[in-house]
């Protein structure tokens, strides 16, 4: 297979527009058999529930090329069950989780020409998503839905790489208690966008959000989940009912534990343990994990001691380890790996 003439080694996190996408239609009651089609356009009724009242939902997760020339995605089976998730707290009709992560195959495979070599330091991304097409006006669950797949390739999310980066404390929350923060919704997105724009206008490189009850716990930042590093190498990692479950987290957590032998701790963490850290890392799919240099709390800075040119080495550690499970380079737990090809 020919790939693509792509600089890949200089790919940022944009959409690159691909060959094929899959799109499924649910009408009546049923999803009907999907189908893989070549243009990238949508149309909708104006009126239709996504564009009115934001009734949406969606997934990331990444297609990478192994070492030995496999073509593999990471833990797809999770992100099936997080869509069916967020798809029941917003009244979309749930997509099969089988039938996803075939969707998710034929897409990665009709696309295989964008699916970066091993070694390129670049990824394809994939990104399924499901929303209400048909119109509503009362305030109500549309009665049509499109399930859809499109992937593009990537490089990093943060434009420095693995340069640590600077964050602020935002005012704004991100997630209501009892809301939507634990589910992949658009509209946490949406509501995220002021003030992403701001603390890029202000020099920092994302938002950490408070708990919103209080304000006094650590949850996530916009799009990432946080890993700490205390002085004496134990990983401690926020829980909270209002953060998405981020599996790129939730598999750092096995890794530290069963591949590292660290100690790990999922708990709430207080904002003032902070300053105590020894590292500070962003996890995600988009992020894989983001190193964090500074945290500013209204001028009150906070330096990590990792510093600012480099990943901490337990932060290192869990990388390297991550992406050798995901690149082939190193066995992963049962299950981890889908191979398409
Ligand atoms: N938190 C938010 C708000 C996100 O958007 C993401 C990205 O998916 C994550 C955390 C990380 O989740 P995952 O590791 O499943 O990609
Ligand atoms: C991902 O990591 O897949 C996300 O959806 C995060 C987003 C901010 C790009």
């Amino acid at each position: 297979m020919e790939k693509k003439n792509i600089d890949w080694a200089n790919l940022g996190f944009s959409y690159v527009e691909t060959d094929k996408r899959y799109v499924s239609h649910y009408k009546d009651g049923a999803w009907d058999d999907g189908a893989l089609i070549s243009d990238a356009t949508v149309a909708i009724s104006e009126c239709a529930g996504v564009l009115q009242y934001a009734q949406t939902c969606f997934e990331g997760l990444k297609a990478y090329t192994t070492e030995d020339g496999h073509i593999v995605t990471f833990r797809p089976d999770l992100n099936a069950a997080r869509l069916k998730s967020s798809c029941e707290r917003l009244e979309i009709p749930v997509f099969p989780e089988e039938r996803f992560i075939q969707a998710v195959s034929e897409t990665v495979d009709a696309n295989e020409a964008y699916v970066p070599p091993y070694g390129s330091g670049a990824t394809l991304y994939v990104r399924p998503f499901i929303f209400g097409s048909s119109s509503v006006i009362g305030v109500a669950p549309a009665d049509e839905y499109q399930f859809r797949v499109f992937t593009t390739p990537v490089g990093p999310y943060f434009k420095g790489g693995a340069k640590p980066l600077t964050i602020r404390v935002s005012d704004f929350d991100r997630a209501a208690p009892h809301g939507t923060g634990h589910i992949k919704a658009g509209l946490n997105y949406a509501m995220s966008l002021y003030a992403i724009v701001d603390a890029h206008k202000k020099g920092f490189d994302e938002n950490m959000y408070l708990d919103p009850a209080t304000r006094t716990k650590v949850e996530e930042t916009g799009g990432a989940n946080f890993l700490f590093v205390t002085k004496d190498n134990k990983v401690v990692t926020p829980k909270s009912d209002s953060i998405l479950p981020s599996i790129t987290r939730r598999s750092l957590v096995t890794v530290a534990k069963d591949y590292l032998g660290l100690e790990v701790e999922e708990r709430e963490v207080f904002f003032d343990e902070v300053k105590d850290f020894a590292e500070c890392g962003l996890c995600g799919t988009a992020a894989v994990i983001s190193p964090v240099g500074k945290i500013v709390d209204h001028g009150n800075e906070i330096c990590l001691p990792s510093g600012m040119t480099e990943m901490g080495p337990v932060t290192k550690k869990l990388y390297d380890t991550l992406t050798g499970i995901q690149m082939g380079r190193i066995e992963a737990p049962e299950g981890w790996i889908h191979v398409i090809k």
